[in-house]
């Protein structure tokens, strides 16, 4: 049967063409592939382009070109600041590592010292691309001090900004903070430290200073709880290293299955910590695995503060919901709460808990998305009690972190003898 029956004709005439004539046929073979390479090669390039912007992936010349030139181009020779002349060397490429997985924060990269110490340097989020569930914060936030534009910037005095600083802070806290908080929190960017003030120095601690993440760690310092801030250049800030549970999820965890137990038996016992500590509990409503760190002296730390709040902010932001039609829209990332169907308003209770959504997502490797995550404990070797004390601990909010701690101590004594 001919082709030109099957196909419409040009193309079957085409083909038969080739197929009689070898010369052609090679031809085209030869156009074929070097479309399909081009294809294939810009394919690769904007999926490639793709992960970077989504860092998914991450390069050290992507660190260098768009953040640290710019950031030492306009610092210029601010010699004060230890991270700027740390950051602004020729051979900085050498000493940084960039980490994948930062969906907030544009830069988030390790460098090492001379001394071979490590820490993490981040970018702050701007407050107007800050993931808030408050409408009409952004009105408020345009009035403040540190928003004013440049040319209508008038410094204030020492008395002044202090005054303004201490009210800011001891909003966010939602109480108030002591005197050494706010002096610490100034000091970082040396101002009124010399005969003149420079309104780039004002920008930049404007920046920092609502940046959710350094104002948490600054404030929360004393509670031991995250990686303290190590110093600043420009807006970018420093923090103590922790190395994460794991860099990528979806890999399979390398470490036995008693290491497995002890790390799940810290992040119960700093679960527990987040209850006690503070003035009032705190929340993590973003936990991922490689939110959790360890640092030599194997403290624990929480390393992504963009989403750790105070039960009252929390509460509060649930509050200031105007309206809501299911719960979707009064949850906070991790931190759920319900639609009220008769009022549209949101429940002022988070109806979940800091423990069932550590069990859910990092021992079990529960996610919503697609992409499918590993367990801390989810293995061959766990006994059937711990996997029936798991799923009660995922759904059941009465479940406590003692009754876990029980749990998890028995499954892992029982590896001693
Ligand atoms: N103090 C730290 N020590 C070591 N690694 C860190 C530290 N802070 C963050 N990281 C790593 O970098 C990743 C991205 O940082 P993160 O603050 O979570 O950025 P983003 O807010 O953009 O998600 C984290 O998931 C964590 O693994
Ligand atoms: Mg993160």
């Amino acid at each position: 049967m001919k082709i030109t029956f099957l196909l419409p004709c040009c193309i079957a005439k085409f083909i038969e063409d080739m197929i009689m004539n070898r010369r052609k046929r090679k031809r085209v073979l030869l156009w074929s592939s070097v479309i399909a390479m081009v294809v294939v090669v810009l394919a690769v390039m904007t999926v490639r382009e793709v992960l970077l912007v989504s860092s998914f992936l991450c390069t050290t010349s992507d660190v260098i070109n768009n953040h640290i030139t710019a950031l030492c181009a306009d610092v210029g020779q601010d010699k004060d600041q230890k991270l700027c002349q740390e950051l602004c060397v020729k051979d900085v490429a050498s000493r940084v590592t960039c980490h994948t997985l930062h969906f907030n924060k544009a830069a988030v990269f390790t460098l090492t010292s001379q001394d071979s110490s490590k820490k993490v340097v981040k970018s702050v989020i701007d407050a107007a691309e800050r993931e808030v569930a408050v409408d009409g914060i952004q009105d408020e936030l345009d009035d403040l001090y540190w928003n004013q534009k440049f040319e209508q910037q008038h410094i204030p005095s020492k008395e002044d900004f202090f005054t303004l600083v201490t009210t800011y802070v001891n909003n966010f806290v939602g109480s108030e903070v002591s005197w050494e908080v706010i002096s610490k929190l100034v000091n970082y960017s040396h101002l009124y430290s010399t005969a003149t003030e420079s309104p780039a120095n004002h920008q930049s601690f404007g920046k920092l200073i609502q940046d959710h993440e350094f104002l948490t760690s600054v404030v929360f310092e004393e509670l031991h709880l995250f990686p303290k801030i190590t110093g600043i250049c420009g807006s970018y800030y420093a923090v103590e290293y922790f190395e994460p549970l794991t860099r990528n999820p979806m890999q399979p965890f390398t470490m036995t299955w008693r290491n497995r137990l002890w790390k799940a038996l810290d992040i119960l016992k700093y679960i527990g910590q987040l209850e006690t500590v503070g003035r009032e509990p705190i929340h993590l409503c973003d936990v991922k695995h490689d939110h959790f760190g360890w640092d030599k002296g194997d403290r624990l730390a929480f390393l992504d503060l963009d989403s750790v709040l105070y039960e009252s902010s929390l509460l509060k932001m649930m509050e200031n919901t105007p309206y809501c039609s299911n719960h979707e829209d009064c949850s906070y990332f991790d931190c759920k709460s319900r639609c009220h169907h008769r009022t549209n308003r949101c429940e002022m209770e988070r109806s979940n808990t800091n423990l069932q959504v550590i069990c859910d997502k990092i021992f079990l490797g529960n996610t919503d998305s697609l992409l499918s995550l590993y367990g801390l404990l989810v293995s061959s070797e766990r006994t059937e009690d711990l996997e029936e004390a798991l799923e009660l601990c995922r759904t059941n909010r009465g479940m406590t972190v003692d009754n876990m701690v029980d749990i998890l101590s028995r499954a892992s004594n029982a590896l001693l003898f």
